[in-house]
């Protein structure tokens, strides 16, 4: 109990919630391709994710959870950071950069956060509140929110590109938390991990661009 409030326990707490985290987005992903074989495809998808929905809502609920831990303890981990190097003219080279370094994930990581709470407040609320069962025209509607809207998709982009900055550094950090170096034999894994910080937010790019571009439509 006592390790995992300590220091090294938050980074690990804030390393494997993260990594669940971005296997959520995989997922997530992979879903949503779906809008590329059609309306009717994509319809169906989430009529089967409908007609599981204790299911779905206990992974949710689980979602929740993991991302409150790793909020809450990067929120912990910031001020520490803070408070630690305390007045500027103390720390030294080494200790400027892991600063500038928890500066952008914070940065990044608001963005992010902010993202989730816009994107759930459109999307997530709209689908569980309509009677509608056309999920395709819904998203591809140009209000607000969504994704037909020019300008919600540039906020669409900058906020992929911010997930995309978040989990680069937030893979490099949780390696190192777990004690991989680059050279070492597990040392792939920086490299398995451009999956990602880049493919997958790629991926979301496309859906975007798709969908502005007409090719989804
Ligand atoms: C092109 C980009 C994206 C599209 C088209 C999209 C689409 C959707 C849709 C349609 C839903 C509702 C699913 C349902 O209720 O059945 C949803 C929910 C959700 N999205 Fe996204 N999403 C995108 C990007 C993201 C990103 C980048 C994140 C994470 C940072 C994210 C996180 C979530 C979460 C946490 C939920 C609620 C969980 C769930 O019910 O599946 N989404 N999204």
């Amino acid at each position: 109990m006592k390790f995992l409030f300590s220091s090294i326990g938050q980074k690990v707490q804030i390393a494997l919630s993260g990594i669940l985290l971005a296997i959520f987005l995989l997922f997530h992903l992979f879903n949503n391709f779906a809008l590329f074989a059609g309306k009717d495809t994509f319809n169906a998808m989430v009529k089967f994710l409908e007609s599981i929905k204790p299911i779905i809502r206990v992974m949710e609920f689980g979602l929740l959870g993991i991302l409150l831990v790793h909020t809450i303890n990067a929120f912990r981990i910031t001020l520490y950071n803070k408070s630690a190097t305390g007045s500027k003219y103390k720390y030294n080279a080494q200790g400027e950069t892991s600063l500038i370094n928890s500066r952008t994930m914070a940065i990044s990581g608001t963005i992010v956060l902010l993202f989730l709470i816009i994107h759930l407040g459109f999307v997530w609320l709209t689908y569980q509140t309509t009677d509608s069962h056309d999920y395709y025209q819904i998203l591809l509607q140009n209000k607000i929110g969504f994704l037909g809207h020019t300008p919600t998709a540039v906020f669409y982009i900058i906020s992929i590109m911010a997930i995309g900055m978040h989990l680069r550094h937030g893979f490099q950090s949780a390696l190192k938390t777990f004690g991989i170096s680059e050279k070492s034999k597990f040392g792939i894994l920086y490299k398995f991990a451009i999956l990602f910080w880049a493919i997958i937010p790629f991926g979301f790019l496309i859906i975007v661009i798709a969908i502005q571009a007409g090719i989804i439509s």
